[in-house]
């Protein structure tokens, strides 16, 4: 992670037991609209929901496949949590007072550091979002990751990027919203080609 080095001497791995399951300072975040909070293991049917849906899942990861079943999307869930620390994380979105969107929460939000196609560690920080369809054409994405950009920018992290591919319009127009500037197409995260995105903090 780029932000939580673990000084000499530290067995990480324990640290990183000790922490698991605690959300690692994941905070819970309040905008108009929405709460952003982490996933929560009674939330698994809700992330299937989203995750197995035909317009969400082949926008998602290097290698993207359909969540097959309640208890992968569980699976996924426990990753994420590992993942977060002070800064970083995979926050639900709720809509607590928008009508007509099913499931809640209805996707996520989040901060994660992007990985490298040459193998090695990064420091780079990626933002990012996918919503089950019912809460599309509402601005909650953007709303959401705007207060994950304030989130990064007072916890002292300096560029964000978005990787995005060439023919997702919808994120793609997320991006533009968030004022990210458009780089072009890269192999150089994630092993394969995304549009590469970045905002100065
Ligand atoms: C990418 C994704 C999150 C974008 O969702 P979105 O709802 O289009 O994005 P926003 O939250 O920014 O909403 C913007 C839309 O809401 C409209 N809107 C309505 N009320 C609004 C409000 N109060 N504030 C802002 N925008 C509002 C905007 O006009 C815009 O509409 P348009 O699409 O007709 O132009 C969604 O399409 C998705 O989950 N896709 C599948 C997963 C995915 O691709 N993830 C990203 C991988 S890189």
């Amino acid at each position: 992670m780029p932000v939580t080095r673990a000084p000499r001497g530290i067995d990480v791995r324990r640290v990183v037991a000790c922490r698991m399951g605690h959300h690692r300072g994941m905070d819970r975040i309040e905008t108009e609209r929405l709460v952003l909070r982490p996933w929560r293991e009674s939330d698994a049917e809700a992330a299937y929901a989203v995750l197995s849906h035909d317009d969400v899942w082949p926008w998602l990861g290097a290698e993207p496949r359909r969540c097959p079943d309640v208890a992968t999307a569980a699976r996924v869930l426990a990753r994420w949590a590992e993942l977060a620390d002070d800064v970083l994380g995979v926050w639900a979105v709720e809509a607590p007072t928008m009508t007509g969107i099913a499931p809640s929460p209805c996707g996520s939000v989040l901060l994660l550091t992007l990985p490298r196609s040459d193998g090695h560690e990064s420091e780079a920080v990626e933002i990012g979002w996918h919503l089950h369809p019912s809460a599309w054409g509402r601005g909650i994405a953007t709303e959401g990751a705007d207060a994950l950009v304030s989130r990064a920018r007072h916890a002292g992290l300096l560029r964000l990027h978005a990787v995005v591919r060439e023919a997702n319009v919808r994120s793609l127009a997320v991006c533009d919203r968030l004022g990210m500037a458009r780089l072009g197409v890269t192999d150089q995260w994630y092993g394969t080609e995304f549009v590469d995105h970045v905002l100065d903090l």
